[in-house]
């Protein structure tokens, strides 16, 4: 064969990128191709659920483009916007202004922004186990590594900080926290939050605090990591994907906070966004209208989340040989499985996809040993699907334990 002919030869990068509440899609393509419907419990979209935008954001975003806000806008986002964002820091508690808010395509860009410009090809960030896996994929892209650091079942899913002190080296650059938590619901305690910020501040660490749960607290919105301490170098983060139900929209928005140590960060992530042009003009526009408008759905959502997640926590305790720490926040539970010896989370999951059409997410995507057994649950369905859902998990799970 020519050498032309040959195949074009793909980046190494590829091979170390996993995303694996994506990634597992093609089994279950695979299954309903064999003919069984797939309830997909593995993305956390709202949306897709039954849960709607409120009505006032889709008007912000179509006026926005009858307005002729079509171009591009600038780098860090539209003014109002940044102004919006800045604004609700700060009746939030974080003293931030709008030069140090930028308008992001979702969280996801301005984790990857912040990642890009503060961590070295070699270098290492914290990252929780179990983690959202964006990190360890952005971190697989740019060359670093990711340092997991336990969040331990055993006590409502709270961060090891003997465990974290042990595994930062020289090379160590940041420490992700993601409060409240996917895949694990968890929220931590003041007391927590403050250890973690003064932890990172002892050893010259950012944070990146990632709040995208922030308003889906079932107690209610819990105040920005920021807000305890101004001064600490910790990047916030949220966006319209879910507290306000617009994940399609691709809108976030990243503070660089106050400190001035975090000065050449800013500039570095300003200089980077500049690179990507903007994130989508008109739906910048629906941010302000978010943090200045109408927030009540957000309280019929929680009610409906803690349902779900009481409802989750019941259930899947009562299967024999599965445990489930209670969700705090957010639409995800992570049970816990004893696993046969020899068999993997994923063999769990992929058998449970197979025999009832059911997608959960296998742990080990989210960086926990296959063999502890843990699986994520999106239970964004309604009382009555995820009840009939779980007699379903019931009973293959008696059958999977029995083999
Ligand atoms: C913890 C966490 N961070 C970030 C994201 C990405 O959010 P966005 O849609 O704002 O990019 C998600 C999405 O599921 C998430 O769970």
């Amino acid at each position: 064969m020519p050498a032309t002919a040959a195949n074009i030869r793909t980046a190494k990068r590829v091979d170390r990128f996993t995303y694996a509440i994506r990634n597992i899609v093609v089994e279950a393509k695979k299954v309903e191709a064999a003919g069984k419907t797939v309830r997909y419990l593995n993305i956390g979209d709202p949306n897709q659920f039954g849960f709607l935008t409120p009505p006032h954001l889709i008007e912000a975003v179509v006026k926005a483009m009858r307005d002729g806000h079509n171009g591009y806008t600038p780098s860090p986002g539209v003014a109002e916007a940044r102004e919006a964002a800045a604004a609700d820091f700060v009746a939030r508690g974080v003293a931030v202004n709008a030069d140090r808010v930028l308008i992001t395509s979702g969280t996801s860009e301005g984790i990857e922004l912040a990642l890009t410009a503060i961590v070295d090809e070699g270098e290492e960030v914290l990252v929780p186990s179990p983690t959202y896996p964006l990190y360890t994929a952005v971190l697989a892209k740019i060359g670093a590594q990711p340092a997991y650091y336990r969040t331990d079942h055993t006590n409502h899913w709270l961060p090891d900080l003997d465990h974290i002190r042990s595994l930062i080296t020289p090379k160590t650059r940041a420490l992700v926290v993601i409060d409240p938590n996917n895949p694990t619901g968890a929220i931590y305690p003041d007391a927590m939050r403050r250890a973690l910020i003064e932890l990172a501040d002892a050893h010259g660490l950012v944070i990146l605090a990632d709040e995208v749960y922030g308003d889906l607290a079932y107690d209610g919105p819990v105040p920005p990591m920021a807000a305890l301490d101004n001064d600490a170098p910790i990047i916030s983060y949220s966006s319209l994907s879910k507290a306000y139900l617009a994940p399609g929209w691709r809108a976030g928005w990243m503070a660089v906070g106050a400190s001035p140590r975090l000065d050449p960060a800013l500039a570095a992530i300003k200089k980077l966004a500049d690179g990507r042009l903007c994130s989508p003009g008109p739906m910048q526009y629906a941010v302000t209208a978010a943090l200045t408008g109408d927030r009540s759905h957000q309280v019929a959502f929680r009610r409906q989340l803690r349902e779900r997640a009481e409802l989750t926590t019941r259930r899947m305790n009562a299967i024999p040989g599965i445990s489930c720490v209670a969700p705090q926040g957010a639409f995800y539970a992570m049970p816990k499985v004893d696993l046969p010896p020899g068999r993997t989370d994923a063999d769990y999951v992929l058998g449970l996809l197979r025999a009832t059409g059911i997608l959960c997410v296998y742990g080990s995507g989210f960086g926990t040993a296959p063999e502890d057994g843990f699986f994520r649950i999106v239970f964004l369905a309604s009382p009555r699907e995820l009840d009939a859902i779980y007699d379903e998990v019931d009973a293959f799970t008696r059958e999977f334990r029995s083999t």
